[in-house]
C-alpha cells in the first residue's frame, strides 16, 4: 500500500512505484563490428558476453531517451509529471556541459513543480542517484521523485578501438520513487579516486578543453585499463554486495535475486558466485545490450519485473561499480504498491 504524505514522527521506505525503459531500435552486431575492427564475434562473446548492442540514431540525445524511459515509468506508477518534486538524471554523456540534461526532462515532461540536476558517477550513477532520492523520500521532504540513468554512450566511443568499441551500448532506465511500507532497506556507495585514470574520457573538461589538438589525439573518447577494471569490479561488486546485505540485516541466502551492473558476463559470473548465488538469481541481459553504464541497473531491473522475475516480498540487491573509481549497491525488498 502507498502511504501518501509523511508524519514527522514516522518514516516511510523508499518504494519503486514504476519503472521504464527507451531502447534504439538499430541493433549493432558482433560481426558488424568485425567488419570494422580487428576482433570477431567469437572473441567477443567469449570475453563479455555481449552478442549485440544497441546505438542512438544520428539526430537523438540522451535526453530523447530519458523522456521517453520517464514517461514509460510515471505510466506505470500512475503519477503525473506535474505531482513530482524531484528529477535526477544520472550520466557521462549529457545532451550538452550544461544546462543539465535532468532540466530538459524536466521541461519537456510538464514537470514544473519539480527541482532538476545531473548527477555523474560512471556505470554507478543510478545507484547513486536512487541513494539521494532515498534520502529525500525517507526524510519526508519530497514524495515523488522520478530517477533516470541514461547513456548514449556511442557518442564517446572510438569506433577505431577493439579494446573499448565491442562493449558499449545506448538505453535509458526511469525509475519514479516514492514512501511505501515496503521498499529500500539499506544503500551503500563509495568512491576511490585514486584510480580515476583507468577509466576517462581526457578531454572536453576545464583540464584539456576541446581544440584541434584534444580532437586529432582522439582524447574525447572513452580511455580504459581493461584488465585493471576488471580486476576492482570482480572484488568491489563482491564487497559492495556484502556491505549492504549486513546494513539491510540480512544475510547472503535472503538474496532472492541480484540486479548487477552489465559490464562483463565474466564478472557478474565471478561475483554470483563469491555471493553464492545461483544462476537463475541473476538477471544477465549483457547480451543483447552490451553495457549501457548508468542505465545498466534500471534497464535490467525493469525486464526482471517485466518477465515475472520479481515477486511481492522478494529481496533485490542492485550493485553497480563504474568509472571515479565508484560503486554502489541497494537492497530492497518489492512490495505491491
Ligand atoms: O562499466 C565499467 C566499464 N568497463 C569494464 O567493465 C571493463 C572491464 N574489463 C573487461 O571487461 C575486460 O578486461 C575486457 C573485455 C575489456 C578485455 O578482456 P580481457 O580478457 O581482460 O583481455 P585483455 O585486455 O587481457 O586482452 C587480451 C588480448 C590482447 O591481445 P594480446 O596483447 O594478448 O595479443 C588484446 O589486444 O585480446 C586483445 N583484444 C581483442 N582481440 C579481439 C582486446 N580487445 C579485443 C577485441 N577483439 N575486441
Amino acid at each position: 500500500m502507498l502511504i501518501v504524505g509523511t508524519t514527522a514522527s514516522r518514516r516511510y521506505r523508499t518504494a519503486i512505484m514504476g519503472l521504464g525503459v527507451a531502447i534504439p531500435e538499430k541493433v549493432v552486431t558482433n560481426h558488424d563490428l568485425a567488419r570494422m575492427v580487428d576482433t570477431s564475434h567469437e572473441w567477443i562473446v567469449t570475453r563479455t558476453g555481449i552478442v549485440e548492442r544497441r546505438l542512438a540514431a544520428d539526430a537523438e540525445a540522451a535526453s530523447d531517451y530519458a523522456v521517453v524511459a520517464a514517461r514509460r515509468a510515471l505510466e506505470k506508477a500512475g503519477v503525473e509529471a506535474r505531482e513530482l518534486d524531484l528529477i535526477i538524471v544520472a550520466t557521462v554523456t549529457p545532451d550538452m556541459p550544461f544546462p543539465s540534461t535532468a532540466c530538459l526532462v524536466q521541461h519537456a515532461l510538464g514537470a514544473v513543480g519539480a527541482a532538476a540536476f545531473d548527477l555523474q558517477a560512471g556505470c554507478t550513477g543510478f545507484l547513486y542517484a536512487l541513494a539521494v532520492a532515498d534520502q529525500f523520500i525517507a526524510g519526508g521532504r519530497y514524495s515523488r521523485v522520478l530517477v533516470i540513468g541514461v547513456e548514449l554512450l556511442s557518442r564517446i566511443t572510438d569506433w577505431t578501438d577493439r579494446n573499448t568499441c565491442v562493449l558499449f551500448g545506448d538505453a535509458a532506465g526511469a525509475a519514479v520513487v516514492g514512501p511505501a511500507e515496503e521498499g529500500i532497506m539499506a544503500v551503500h556507495l563509495g568512491a576511490d579516486g585514486s584510480g580515476s585514470h583507468l577509466l576517462y574520457q581526457p578531454a572536453g573538461g576545464s583540464r584539456l578543453p576541446a581544440s584541434h589538438r584534444t580532437v586529432e589525439r582522439r582524447q574525447h573518447y572513452i580511455h580504459m585499463n581493461g584488465n585493471e577494471v576488471f580486476k576492482f569490479a570482480v572484488k568491489v561488486m563482491t564487497q559492495a554486495s556484502l556491505a549492504v546485505i549486513r546494513k539491510a540485516g540480512l544475510s547472503r541466502q535472503d538474496v532472492d535475486l541480484l540486479i548487477p551492473h552489465q559490464a562483463n558476463k565474466r564478472i557478474i559470473d565471478a561475483s554470483a558466485k563469491r555471493l553464492g548465488l545461483r544462476e537463475d538469481q541473476v538477471y544477465v541481459n549483457i547480451d543483447r545490450y552490451g553495457n549501457t553504464s548508468s542505465a545498466s541497473v534500471p534497464v535490467a531491473l525493469y525486464e526482471a519485473v517485466e518477465g515475472g522475475m520479481v515477486r511481492e516480498g522478494d529481496i533485490v540487491l542492485l550493485v553497480a561499480f563504474g568509472a571515479g573509481l565508484t560503486w554502489g549497491s541497494c537492497v530492497l525488498r518489492w512490495g505491491v504498491q
